[in-house]
């Protein structure tokens, strides 16, 4: 089956979740692109009415607003009844690393303030040990990028900047986003994500951990419900 085929057919499925008078929050990628616009279809159908929804991204900003979807800000919604959004991976624990998207920072604001979480991925995004098979993205701020690349060498992450250094991908925060490789894995993503949290302009990592409710799983023999346990 097509990718996006599955891609959508996850999304569709965590928007059967939505209700009226929702507080919602929208990720960034091209498998939430889908919820984004089957929330926008029950919209103009009247079919879903009285929510509000908090985009992650100006991307997905941009998409909302085509449908009229009302859009809120973190400042106005602080708590939010539940979040869609994609995976780059997604491991037994239902840990997961996000950002490929570069829009991580928003995503866990807005994501952690959510009372469900709803993980939507294709099987190609489940893996037995985080960092198999994505990069894991870090973001940093602009001053001293260079110095936080030099610091995540000295504990062989091989750090590399997005976009390349000619002309470094920039988020929507204003800030550059340095990809880690972990050939093996990462063997402890708690006690890396501590330390990554700890360091001086690391504003967020990609490491979303005990943060997802529950992921829908498309995959070739239909959709698979994995839940925190
Ligand atoms: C955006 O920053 C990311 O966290 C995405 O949610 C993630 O990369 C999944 O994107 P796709 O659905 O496009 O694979």
């Amino acid at each position: 089956m097509n990718i996006e085929t599955l891609k959508k057919q996850a999304a569709e499925k965590a928007v059967e979740q939505v209700q009226s008078g929702m507080v919602l929050g929208l990720g960034t990628g091209s498998t939430t692109r889908y919820a984004v616009i089957k929330i926008g279809e029950l919209w103009q159908a009247g079919d879903l009415t009285d929510i509000v929804a908090l985009p992650t991204s100006v991307q997905t900003a941009e998409l909302a607003q085509t449908y009229g979807i009302p859009l809120t800000s973190l400042d106005q919604q602080p708590k939010l009844d539940l979040a869609i959004d994609g995976a780059d991976e997604v491991d037994p624990q239902l840990n997961l690393i996000k950002g490929h998207g570069g829009a991580l920072l928003r995503e866990k604001m807005v994501e952690s303030a959510a009372a469900r979480f709803i993980v939507v991925v294709d099987t190609s995004k489940i893996v037995t040990k985080l960092g198999t098979r994505y990069a894991l993205p870090i973001e940093v701020v602009k001053f001293g990028w260079k110095a936080q690349i030099q610091w995540l060498e000295s504990f062989g992450y091989h750090p590399e900047i997005r976009g390349g250094e000619q002309d470094p991908f920039v988020t929507d925060n204003g800030n550059y986003i340095i990809h880690c490789d972990f050939p093996d894995g990462i063997a402890d993503p708690a006690g890396l994500a501590d330390q990554l949290i700890n360091r001086v302009g690391v504003v967020e990592h990609g490491l979303f951990l005990n943060m997802a409710s529950e992921v829908i799983v498309a995959g070739e023999n239909g959709l698979s419900f994995l839940k925190r346990g």
